[in-house]
């Protein structure tokens, strides 16, 4: 298994480390029990809230034996509520566990943390810079239905300003597969720069569409939620949020063999109402952080020993 220090970015991985996470991501999925990493001690470190990375990440670490430390709320009840630095934290916790699951408010947090740390340092969102975990799972639940990705239309559709989801994920397909990406945003939460540069200096097309003929031209269409607590003035979320939804009176836009993910939490971006349609793969998708993130932790913690 190639070795990684810490994972801050979806940059990092290159085809062969994707082929080897996603493959042991599919032994951890079919043989739960035979991969142990007993006697090691992960702390979950989370500035801001989370339902499924976090516990996600300590299903992960449990499932392999091993044991959890963790601040839900590290705000509030860590010593970053006296002033402690992020820096004097992480180099405390290095002599407490023996991998960190980070979520941060600031973008580059998880950067600052790997830098201080002697042990491994896994970016569990930081602020609107990156979320990598999440698009590895994305990518592992995407192939599992598509093998082969190249070819594939992938809409994103949303706060592709704040998410970073869609960032991280566009990394990933933007780099090794020939997708096209069709982003779908209100005006004040469009797609940064930075992300479509990115995607032209790797010859990936991509292109900025309304939400109906997106849904009819993808294969992928990967919704997100526009994050209020990521905007300054109430009124910019207020003329961003609820303007898409999949509910009943799109599907018939939807191809056939589309598949509908959402990083989740929802608001009203898809109705439950439709949960049960076969092209809704979000929980399963949510569920197949547990497998990746399993993964992850084997490859940290082997590749650390
Ligand atoms: N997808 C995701 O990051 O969800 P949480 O914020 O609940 O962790």
């Amino acid at each position: 298994m190639s070795k990684f220090d810490h994972v801050i970015e979806s940059q990092q991985f290159n085809e062969d480390t994707l082929k080897e996470l996603f493959d042991l991501a599919d032994e951890v999925k079919n043989n739960p029990t035979r991969y142990s990493t007993p006697g090691k001690i992960m702390a979950s470190l989370f500035y801001e809230p989370s339902t499924r990375t976090r516990l996600s990440f300590e299903s992960a670490m449990l499932r392999l034996g091993g044991s959890v430390i963790s601040t839900e709320n590290a705000k509030e009840f860590s010593s970053f509520s006296k002033g402690e630095s992020l820096e004097d934290s992480i180099k405390v916790i290095s002599g407490y566990a023996d991998i960190i699951a980070l979520r941060h408010f600031e973008i580059g947090a998880a950067k600052r943390a790997a830098s201080v740390s002697n042990i491994p340092v896994v970016n569990a969102g930081d602020g609107a810079g990156q979320h990598p975990t999440q698009a590895l799972l994305d990518l592992y639940t995407i192939q599992s239905y598509f093998p082969q990705v190249d070819g594939l239309t992938v809409a994103m559709v949303g706060d592709l300003r704040y998410g970073r989801t869609t960032r991280s994920l566009c990394y990933l397909l933007g780099r090794f597969f020939k997708v096209k990406i069709i982003f779908v945003a209100p005006p004040i939460c469009r797609m940064a720069d930075d992300i479509k540069g990115y995607l032209d200096k790797q010859s990936c097309t991509w292109e900025e569409l309304e939400f109906e003929e997106a849904l009819s031209l993808s294969d992928c269409i990967y919704m997100t939620r526009v994050q209020k607590e990521r905007f300054l003035h109430m009124e910019n979320y207020e003329k961003a949020a609820n303007k898409y939804q999949i509910n009943k009176d799109s599907l018939p836009l939807i191809n056939k063999n589309a598949i509908i993910m959402h990083p989740l939490p929802r608001l009203k971006e898809i109705n439950p109402e439709i949960d049960e349609d076969p092209r809704m793969i979000y929980f399963e998708q949510a569920q197949n952080g547990v497998w990746i993130r399993m993964a992850l932790i084997l490859m940290l913690l082997n590749g650390n020993n």
